[in-house]
């Protein structure tokens, strides 16, 4: 991380307002918006989003090259849009903050790269936001939660409960040890022949299932850590499909359901977990929060179920509403707001990352 001269930095932190421009293109979303940060709290000017899921869906799943194509066709345009909807000329606002990880490098080079250019060409400064790092900060954007807080972060490539305990210092209390939970979604939506990306189409199925129907394995219940394995569960599914064929509408529904209640149950279970081992080790926090993020917490079984296991523990629940759930530059914006107001730039030698666990984001 390299900071701006002095000078440069002081003038930003001496600024009550920062506006943000905001690019993700780490996966299958090109996404530009602009965030304000004024007076502690954030503003989302604008919020533009092209989804290539009718580019992958054939496929079942992200084609990287296509990827990068899309984001490279759409980003310049939806940059003027974002510009257009927030009513900003590029002299208005005061940096570009752009995913540089983790996520496919095809797409993060682009977003990069056109992030780089657009700052030497304005003078703006450049701030790199790890894509997992908007995930965690935006309930503070959208709920005005406070740090510290547990962060169940799920989303299509993770799975991870970690205590957020202010800008930069991430501490992870358990992983995956296999499949992310949305890719379980996903894996599990796929093998039932449902369309690409899976998740919301196996909850809209498991609306209509008996969850109680079928007895799946629900991997690391109970256990003393705070942990998720998701690939034996999958393997169950497809097991128990085989032993049912020709799988009718009625059984599909409640295969989606039992599924469904399977990884609901040890979401919930690791999740109380981990605030056990939270009041055990870090009684200095109080931690009063609780907080899921990342696409499956777009699921309203998991919110709901995750919203009583807080009030249970005497603390407040909250998740970002579904369109801030799943991947989107607002997170990135906000992310780079925050970051800007402590003067934490970087230099235009950054590069991409496939892989950058949350952990290893500093601020210094
Ligand atoms: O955060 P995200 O948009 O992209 C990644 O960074 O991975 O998350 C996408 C994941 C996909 O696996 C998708 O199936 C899942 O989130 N997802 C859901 C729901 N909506 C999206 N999973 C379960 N229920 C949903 N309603
Ligand atoms: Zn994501």
């Amino acid at each position: 991380m390299e900071n701006l001269e002095l000078e440069g930095i002081n003038k930003i932190l001496d600024k009550k307002n920062i506006t943000v421009l905001g690019i993700e293109t780490s996966c299958d979303e090109t996404a530009v918006s602009m965030v304000s940060l004024e007076n502690g709290k954030g503003k989302i000017l604008a919020n533009k989003i092209i989804s290539q899921i009718d580019e992958h869906s054939p496929f079942g799943g992200v084609v990287p090259e296509i990827a990068s194509r899309s984001h490279i066709e759409y980003l310049d345009a939806l940059v003027d849009e974002a510009l257009l909807d927030a009513n900003k000329k590029l002299t208005e606002i005061d940096g570009i903050a752009v995913t540089t990880g983790p996520g496919l490098v095809g797409g993060l080079i682009v977003g990069l790269t056109y992030a780089k250019g657009l700052s030497i060409s304005t003078g703006l400064p450049l701030i790199s936001i790890n894509h997992l790092e908007g995930h965690a900060l935006t309930p503070m954007l959208t709920d005005n939660i406070e740090f510290p807080y547990i962060l169940l972060l799920i989303s299509g490539g993770h799975s991870q409960l970690l205590i957020v305990e202010e800008l930069g210092k991430y501490s992870q209390l358990g992983t995956t040890l296999d499949d992310a939970v949305g890719e379980a979604f996903d894996k599990g939506a796929k093998f039932m022949g449902l369309g690409y990306p899976g998740g919301p189409e196996l909850e809209k199925l498991a609306l209509k299932g008996d969850e109680d129907y079928f007895d799946l394995p629900k991997p690391l219940f109970g256990q003393n850590n705070c942990n998720f394995s998701f690939s034996g569960l999958k393997t169950a599914l497809i097991r128990l499909s085989r032993t049912l064929e020709p799988v009718d509408k009625k059984t599909m529904q409640n295969m989606a359901a039992s599924y469904q209640k399977a990884i609901v149950d040890c979401l919930i279970d690791r999740t109380k977990k981990s605030i056990e081992v939270v009041k055990d080790n870090r009684p200095d926090l109080s931690i009063k929060n609780l907080v899921a993020s990342g696409g499956v917490a777009a699921n309203k079984k998991i919110t709901h179920e995750l919203n009583n296991l807080a009030l249970e523990n005497d603390m407040n629940f909250s998740s970002p509403p579904i369109e801030l759930c799943t991947d989107n530059a607002a997170m990135i914006a906000w992310a780079g707001c925050l970051r800007m107001s402590k003067g934490f730039l970087n230099s235009l030698d950054v590069s991409a990352k496939a892989r950058w666990p949350l952990e290893e984001v500093r601020t210094e």
